[in-house]
C-alpha cells in the first residue's frame, strides 16, 4: 500500500462532503471530510501526507480558483460499513485567502473538491512498521525502545498529529519526543489531544511545549527557537545520537536551523524528514499567472511534450515569457496536477524524460528523486528547446 501511496498514485480531485467543523483554537479549526466506500482506497493515506482543497472564491469581485494543501492531522481510519474519513487543520494565515475564507465559512454539509492523499513526510524507517505492517521482522520487533523525535511550530504540528499518534499505537516499542513551539499557550493546537497521549502513553511520549510570547518556569521552554536554544535542547533533553528518525514540520527558518544543527551534531541526513507549508509569499500564487503566456508562432519558442494519464500533450512556450513547464502544460490540460505552485508539496512532480530543465526550487524532491530524473514542473523551465516530461512515471 505505501509503495503505491508514497510513490506515484496519481492524485485526483473528488468532491467530498464535510461532516464537521470543530473550532481547535480561536484562529484554527479542525475540518473532517467524509469518504464513501467507492473511494477509500483512493483517500487511504500514509500519516504524513497531505491532501490539496480546490475552491473557486470571490477575491475582490473576481472569482479565482484556489488551491491549497492541508497535512492529514489524524491516523487513518475506516470505518466498519467501508467508509472512511480524512482530517486536516486549517490555521489562519493573516491576509491569506483559502485560511481565512475556510475558517469564516467552512461548515458541515458543504461540498469541496478534495485531492486524494500524497506527500513523502513519511516514515521511512523500518521499525516503524507505518510503512510496511506486515512486513515487520521479528528481531526488528525485539528491539527495546525505538527513539522518534518531531519539531513542529504552530500548524506544522498536523502531520505530526497524525505520525504521533499511529507510532504510539501501532509500535509498542516506540518512544516520542515532540518539541512544540508556538506564540502562546491559546495558540496550541490540538493541546487536549497532545495531554491524552501523555496520559496514555506517560512513558513513552513527552511533550516540550516552547511558547515565545509567555514565560515559563524552565527558561529553555520560553522564547522564540533560536541557535542556542535548539542546541541546548538536543543537548539536554534528547540525545541526538539515541534518535532513529527526525521529523521536522514548520516555518522555513525553523526547520533549516534545526537540519543544520542536525548535520553539526553528525545525524545522518537519511533519519531526517521534514515538510515546509510555505517558503515565502510567492508560494501558492499561481491562480495570478495561469495560462497567462500566449503561444506566440512568429518568435522562438520552446516545444514542451507531456505524458499525463497515457495521453500525450504539446504546447509550445515563447521563450521571451520565461513560464514554468507547470505553467504552460495547464494551458493545454487543465487536469495537469500542481497543488503549491512553490516548490514545497511535490504534487507536480514529473520525470524528465528529454530535453534540459531549469528548476528554481525544489523543498520537495529527495535526493535520490532527483537523481533518477525528477523534477518539480511548477519551479522548471526549459533550457533545451525541446523537452518531454511524464507525469505517469
Ligand atoms: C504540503 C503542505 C501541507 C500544508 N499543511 C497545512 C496544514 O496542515 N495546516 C495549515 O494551516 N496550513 C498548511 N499548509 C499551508 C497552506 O497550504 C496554505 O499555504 C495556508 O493555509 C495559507 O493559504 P492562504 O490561501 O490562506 O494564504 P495565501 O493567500 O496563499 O497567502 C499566504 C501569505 O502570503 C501573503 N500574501 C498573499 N499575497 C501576497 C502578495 N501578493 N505579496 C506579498 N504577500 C502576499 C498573505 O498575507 C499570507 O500571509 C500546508 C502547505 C503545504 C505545502
Ligand atoms: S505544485 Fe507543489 S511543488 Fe509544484
Amino acid at each position: 500500500m505505501t509503495e503505491q501511496a508514497t510513490s506515484k498514485r496519481r492524485s485526483t480531485f473528488n468532491e467530498l462532503t464535510v461532516s464537521e467543523v470543530r473550532s481547535l483554537t480561536p484562529d484554527s479549526i479542525e475540518v473532517t471530510f467524509a469518504v464513501p466506500a467507492e473511494l477509500a482506497e483512493a483517500y487511504n493515506y500514509v500519516p504524513g501526507q497531505y491532501v490539496a482543497l480546490r475552491k473557486d472564491i470571490e477575491v475582490h469581485g473576481e472569482t479565482k480558483e484556489l488551491r491549497r494543501s492541508y497535512s492529514i492531522c489524524a491516523a487513518p481510519t475506516v470505518h466498519e460499513d467501508g467508509t472512511g474519513e480524512v482530517r486536516v487543520a486549517i490555521k489562519r494565515d493573516l491576509g491569506g485567502l483559502f485560511s481565512n475564507w475556510a475558517n469564516d465559512h467552512l461548515k458541515a454539509g458543504d461540498v469541496i473538491d478534495v485531492m486524494s492523499p500524497t506527500g513523502s513526510f513519511v516514515s521511512k524507517h523500518e521499525m516503524t512498521s507505518l510503512n510496511n505492517p506486515e512486513g515487520l521482522a521479528e528481531d526488528v520487533l525485539a528491539k527495546d525502545e525505538d527513539m522518534f523525535v518531531a519539531v513542529a511550530a504552530g500548524s506544522g504540528i498536523t502531520p505530526i498529529m497524525s505520525i504521533t499518534r499511529t507510532l504510539l499505537e501501532k509500535n509498542s516499542s516506540a518512544r516520542v519526543d515532540l518539541v512544540y513551539a508556538n506564540k502562546s499557550a491559546t495558540d496550541v493546537m490540538f493541546l487536549e489531544e497532545i495531554a491524552d497521549l501523555k496520559d496514555r502513553y506517560p512513558s513513552r511520549f513527552a511533550v516540550h511545549h516552547v511558547l515565545s510570547r509567555e514565560q515559563r518556569i524552565s527558561p529553555l521552554l520560553t522564547g522564540r527557537i533560536d541557535e542556542e536554544k535548539i542546541q541546548t535542547l538536543l543537548g539536554s533533553v534528547i540525545r541526538t545520537d539515541l534518535v532513529d528518525e527526525w521529523f521536522l514540520c514548520g516555518p522555513f527558518e525553523l526547520v533549516q536551523l534545526v537540519r543544520d544543527t542536525l548535520t553539526e551534531k553528525d545525524v545522518p541526513e537519511e533519519k531526517v524528514r521534514f515538510e515546509l507549508f510555505t517558503t515565502g509569499p510567492s508560494a501558492g500564487r499561481v491562480e495570478g499567472q495561469r495560462g497567462r503566456a500566449v503561444e506566440d508562432t512568429d518568435g522562438p519558442s520552446f516545444q514542451i511534450d507531456f505524458n499525463l494519464d497515457g495521453l500525450q500533450g504539446t504546447v509550445k512556450s515563447p521563450k521571451s515569457a520565461r513560464e514554468t513547464i507547470l505553467n504552460a502544460a495547464l494551458r493545454a490540460r487543465p487536469d495537469v496536477p500542481f497543488a503549491c505552485a512553490g516548490g514545497v508539496c511535490g504534487t507536480c512532480r514529473a520525470k524528465l524524460v528529454e530535453g534540459d530543465v531549469d528548476m528554481e526550487e525544489n523543498y520537495a524532491l529527495e535526493k535520490d528523486e532527483i537523481e533518477r530524473g525528477y523534477v518539480l514542473t511548477c519551479q522548471s523551465r526549459p533550457t533545451t528547446d525541446k523537452v518531454l516530461v511524464d507525469y505517469d512515471q
